[in-house]
């Protein structure tokens, strides 16, 4: 590529790899996930007469920047698609300039993935966009870790796809992809793209690289899921609940928050990380562990794992 001011080069290599990582037109690099999530609800959904539709299990960020956005809100109980489509059939969705439907690709507490077969045939046929989040479905889902689109068959369909790089890619950064037009709007309105910095050359080159192990080494997506297998396959033998999990990201139930607090702190001097998740980032009495593999863990060191989860759950009465 030809060099065209100091670094710019590799960060305009970065989007042109992840847009066809995508299969979209285009895209931008954002500092985080959670800036591009508000940056796309903010300027997307910029007029009172807009309205945004969203899950109500919905990443912070997309709330924050739903609360940024000059539009109408509607949050539907979580993957409700009656909900949805009463919604969308409501006047003021009749009457309503633009709508778009947000939702998480991979929910990140619970690990479930959206309907979205059914988001976008609602949203085909009740004249509304979508955009979904997929900072835990990039590296995981779909062909070498598409995401939940791309699981989907739902690729050139989805008009707004959301990445992270702070997750499978092991770095920093969030992206957009989509149509040319729709990225070329955001560079040009997008405050967070606009009145902050961006990534330094290293980031960027790291992002670069993990975008090519992800075409390139396949392998390490089937272990990752064969690890995740394994694990949560464990978990359900020695008695745990796994709540609603259909993905690497796997909760342990526990239902209380003193008891999560204490169950990962007896884990973490037995030698096992697994962070308590409790209210308010989960609803009351939803207290868990949040686990979460990789494809660089061996079966040893699952084997390890599920044996504490089972000296400390039946230790703290758990199972
Ligand atoms: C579903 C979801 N979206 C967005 C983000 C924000 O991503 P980042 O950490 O890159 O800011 C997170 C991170 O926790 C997330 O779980």
């Amino acid at each position: 590529m030809r060099p065209i001011i100091g670094t710019m080069d590799i960060h305009i290599e970065l989007e042109r790899k992840l847009a066809k990582f995508k299969g979209a037109e285009a895209c931008l690099v954002f500092q985080s996930g959670f800036t591009v999530n508000v940056a796309c609800c903010q300027s997307l959904m910029s007029d009172p007469k807009d309205l945004l539709i969203s899950d109500e299990l919905n990443h912070a960020s997309i709330i924050d920047g739903a609360r940024l956005a000059k539009a109408a809100r509607k949050v539907y109980p979580h993957k409700d698609m009656k909900a949805l489509q009463a919604i969308l059939e409501s006047p003021e969705a009749r009457a309503a300039r633009r709508k778009m439907i947000v939702t998480d690709g991979v929910f990140s507490m619970d690990g479930d993935l959206a309907p979205l077969p059914a988001i976008m045939e609602l949203a085909d046929k009740h004249g509304a966009f979508v955009m979904v989040d997929d900072a835990h479905a990039s590296g995981v889902m779909g062909k070498n870790g598409r995401g939940t689109p791309s699981h989907f068959g739902l690729s050139d369909r989805v008009q707004i796809q959301i990445g992270t790089l702070s997750k499978a890619v092991g770095a920093i950064g969030g992206y957009v992809a989509g149509e040319r037009r729709l990225i070329d709007y955001l560079a040009s309105v997008a405050r967070p793209f606009m009145f902050s910095s961006s990534h330094p050359p290293s980031v960027v080159a790291t992002c670069s690289a993990a975008v090519d192990v992800m075409m390139d080494e396949p392998e390490r997506i089937s272990k990752l899921w064969d690890n995740a297998r394994h694990f949560k396959e464990g978990l359900q033998k020695l008695g745990f609940d796994t709540g609603a999990s259909e993905t690497p990201i796997t909760p342990v139930m526990v239902g209380d928050t003193a008891k999560a607090q204490a169950f990962s702190k007896r884990l973490f001097e037995e030698g096992v990380f697994a962070l308590a998740i409790c209210y308010p980032i989960v609803a009351r009495s939803k207290d868990r562990l949040r686990t979460i593999v990789s494809s660089a863990h061996t079966t040893k060191d699952l084997d390890f794992a599920l044996e504490k989860f089972g000296k400390v759950g039946r230790e703290l009465g758990l199972i």
